[in-house]
C-alpha cells in the first residue's frame, strides 16, 4: 500500500478541519510503515492506539463544529462516525486481544472509509459551516 498524500481533493478550505485530517492522513502513513517494515506488536499497537485516539479527537470536534453552525443532517452524520468508530475498535479488539493480524484488508477498508468519507460526508457539510464562519 503506498502511502496516504494528502491532495488537494481531500482540501474542504476550512482550515482547521484540513489540519485535522491531513494528521489523521499521517497518523494512517506511520500504521501502513509498521505493517510494512514488519513491526513488533507492541509498536504497532502504540500506533493504532495514537490512530484511533485522534479518530476520537477529530469526531468530537467536527461534531462540536457541526453542532455549532445548527448543521441539519448533524444526527445523520454523528451515526456514520459512530458506525465507524465501532468497526475500528472491533478491528483493534480482535488485533489486540485475540493474537489476529493487522491485516492489510482491514488498512484498506480503513482508508476507503476515510477517503469516501471526507469526499462524500464531510463535503456536504462545507458550505453551512463557512456560512456559519463568515
Ligand atoms: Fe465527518
Amino acid at each position: 500500500m503506498e502511502r496516504f498524500e494528502f491532495t488537494e481533493e481531500y482540501h474542504l478550505g476550512l482550515p482547521d478541519i484540513d489540519a485535522q485530517h491531513a494528521r489523521l492522513f499521517d497518523l494512517f502513513n506511520s500504521l501502513i510503515e509498521v505493517e510494512k517494515r514488519g513491526a513488533a506488536r507492541e509498536e504497532i499497537c502504540l500506533v493504532v492506539d495514537e490512530l484511533v485516539d485522534y479518530i476520537d479527537v477529530h469526531f468530537k470536534y467536527e461534531e462540536w463544529a457541526l453542532h455549532d453552525c445548527a448543521y441539519d443532517n448533524l444526527e445523520e452524520h454523528r451515526a456514520k462516525h459512530a458506525d465507524f468508530v465501532r468497526q475500528t475498535i472491533d478491528f483493534d479488539k480482535a488485533f489486540r486481544h485475540h493474537g489476529e493480524d493487522l491485516s492489510w484488508e482491514i488498512l484498506y477498508f480503513l482508508r476507503q472509509w476515510l477517503v469516501d468519507h471526507i469526499l462524500v460526508e464531510d463535503r456536504q457539510y462545507v458550505e453551512a459551516m463557512k456560512g456559519a464562519r463568515v
